[in-house]
C-alpha cells in the first residue's frame, strides 16, 4: 500500500533533528552508538507522548460505560503464543546479502537484484522465515522449558482473561476491554524513525459483542469513533485515510478490516488496524487451553461465544504522527518589512507537552523574577506550565518549536498594571490580560 508523495511538507530529517535537538525523542543507548529499533523519550516527547496516551484512555475508557481497563503482564504462558498462532505463524520472510551479510525483508526489497547496502548484484540467499517474537528465559535454567516470549501485542492477555473480566466487572456484550502497554517485535528492518520499533507500546481495545447481526454496526461504529478521535486532537483529515481490506487482504477468519493510515514524508504508513476477528482468538484459546471461555447469558440460560471487534493503534506511531501533523515552517514579514522564519508545531492544546510559558522579560531584576515565578506556580496547579527568562525573540523561538500554545511575558509595565502580555503561538497576536483573570484566560481556549 506504499505510495509516495511528490513534496513532502517536511522531511524525517529535519523531524529526527528537531525531536533531538529540543530533546523530543533520543536514539537509545546514545552513548555506546545506539541500538536499533529503540527510542528514548525525553522531557517533551515524555510528555507528549503521556498527552497521546491519556487521549486515548479518557475516549476509550473514561468517557463510556461500557468498555473496563485492563493491564496484563508482558510475560505470558508460552502457550498463549501457540494458541495465538504467534509460534507457528508470525514471522517475517527473510533475505540475507551473501557479501556484506546485511539482512533484509523480502517484501522490502520488491525483486531488487542489487543489495541496497554494499551495490553487490544477484547476491541475495533464499528467502527464509524469521520469527518475530523476542525470546527470554523465565527462572535460573536457560534451557528450551524455560523459553518464555516477550509479548508481540497486548491484545493476549484480555483474551486469556476474557471469563475474569466479564463475571468480576459484571458486564455483558456488548463491552470492551482496554489496554495500553508495551509490546516487543524483532523487527529486521526497523526504521524510519520511530516508525517501525523493537520496542513500541500499543493502544488496543478488543470489543465483544453478541452474535445477533448487529455486529457490522458494531464494527462502523469504532470505524466512526476512531475518525473522530483523530479529528478531535487535530490530525488533518487530508492526510488520513481509512483503508478498507479486501477479502484477499484480510485473514481468512475476519470479516471486516480497516487500516488507518498517515500521509508520512516517505509515504503512506498504517497507524492503526480495526478488525472485526469473529470468534478466532476466544476459539483459539479455548481449543488450546480446554477452557470455556464463553459467555453465559442469563437470560437465555445458554453460553455463546461472542465476536470481537479490535481496534489496535500504535501510540509510538500515533505520537510521531502528531509531530509530523504539527510541524510547520511558516516564512512571514515583520514590521520592518524583513524577511522571517520561524518553526512552529501547532500540536493541539491538548495534546501540546506545555500548554503556557510564563517568562520573567528581565534576569537581573528580583521583583520580575519573582512575580513571573510567581504566576507559573499558579497556572502550574492547573496547567502544564514552564517558567523561563531572557531573550524574548529567543524565547519565543523555543516555545513555537516545541509547539506551547501561549507564552506570558512579565514586563516593567507589569510592576503598575497587574497585567503581562499574553502572545498567541499561531496568530502571533498579542494582547495585555490582567494578571487575575489568566486562568480564565487560559481555561477559556485550552
Ligand atoms: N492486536 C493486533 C495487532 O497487534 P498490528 O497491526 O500488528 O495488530 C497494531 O499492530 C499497531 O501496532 C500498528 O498499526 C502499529 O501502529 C503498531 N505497531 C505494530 N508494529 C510496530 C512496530 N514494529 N513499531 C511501532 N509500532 C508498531
Amino acid at each position: 500500500m506504499a505510495e509516495t508523495t511528490d513534496q513532502p511538507r517536511v522531511s524525517m530529517d529535519e523531524i529526527t533533528a528537531l525531536a533531538k535537538r529540543r530533546g523530543f525523542i533520543f536514539p537509545s543507548s546514545d552513548i555506546y552508538g545506539g541500538i536499533g529499533g529503540f527510542y528514548d523519550y525525553g522531557p517533551l516527547g515524555a510528555m507528549l507522548k503521556r498527552n497521546v496516551k491519556d487521549a486515548w484512555w479518557r475516549e476509550m475508557v473514561e468517557k463510556r460505560d461500557d468498555v473496563v481497563p485492563f493491564d496484563s503482564s508482558i510475560i505470558m504462558h508460552p502457550k498463549v503464543w501457540k494458541a495465538s498462532g504467534h509460534i507457528d505463524a508470525f514471522h517475517d520472510r527473510m533475505v540475507d546479502c551473501k557479501v556484506c551479510k546485511h539482512r533484509f525483508r523480502a517484501d522490502h526489497l520488491r525483486n531488487a537484484e542489487q543489495c541496497p547496502d554494499c551495490g553487490s548484484k544477484n547476491s541475495f540467499t533464499d528467502a527464509r522465515n524469521f520469527n518475530l517474537m523476542l525470546q527470554t528465559f523465565v527462572g535460573p535454567m536457560e534451557d528450551s522449558a524455560a523459553v518464555a516470549y516477550l509479548r508481540p501485542e497486548t491484545a493476549q492477555g484480555i483474551f486469556v482473561n476474557f471469563k475474569n473480566i466479564y463475571q468480576t466487572a459484571r458486564k455483558r456484550p456488548p463491552f470492551g476491554v482496554a489496554q495500553i502497554g508495551k509490546a516487543f517485535r524483532n523487527e529486521i528492518t526497523p526504521g524510519n524513525f520511530t516508525f517501525r520499533l523493537r520496542e513500541f507500546e500499543q493502544a488496543e481495545l478488543e470489543y465483544f459483542v453478541p452474535d445477533d447481526g448487529n455486529d457490522l454496526a458494531a464494527f462502523d461504529g469504532w470505524v466512526k469513533a476512531r475518525r473522530q478521535w483523530y479529528s478531535d486532537y487535530g490530525i488533518k483529515t487530508d492526510r488520513l485515510r481509512f483503508y478498507e481490506l479486501k477479502e484477499d487482504e484480510r485473514p481468512h477468519y475476519a470479516k471486516a478490516g480497516v487500516d488507518v493510515e498517515y500521509l508520512f514524508p516517505w509515504g503512506w504508513g498504517e497507524l492503526e488496524s480495526i478488525a472485526h476477528r469473529g470468534t478466532y482468538d476466544l476459539d483459539a484459546h479455548m481449543k488450546l487451553s480446554g477452557k470455556d471461555l464463553r459467555y453465559f447469558d442469563e437470560s437465555q440460560k445458554a453460553h455463546y461465544t461472542p465476536l470481537l471487534i479490535e481496534s489496535s493503534a500504535g501510540m509510538d506511531r500515533t505520537t510521531l504522527v502528531m509531530l509530523v501533523d504539527a510541524y510547520e515552517r511558516e516564512r512571514s514579514t515583520d514590521p520592518n518589512g524583513k524577511e522571517t522564519e520561524r518553526i512552529v508545531l501547532r500540536f493541539h492544546p491538548k495534546i501540546a507537552p506545555l500548554q503556557a510559558a510564563v517568562f520573567s522579560l528581565a534576569r537581573n531584576k528580583p521583583d520580575l523574577v519573582e512575580l513571573a515565578r510567581g504566576i507559573e506556580r499558579d497556572l502550574r496547579a492547573v496547567f502544564r506550565t514552564q517558567y523561563d527568562e531572557g531573550n524574548i525573540g529567543q524565547l519565543y523561538r523555543r516555545q513555537d518549536e516545541i509547539g506551547t500554545p501561549f507564552c506570558i511575558t512579565v514586563d516593567y509595565d507589569t510592576l503598575d498594571d497587574r497585567s503581562v502580555t499574553v502572545r498567541q503561538r499561531d496568530s502571533m497576536k498579542q494582547e495585555r490580560i490582567a494578571i487575575d483573570g489568566l486562568r480564565n484566560y487560559l481555561n477559556d481556549r485550552l
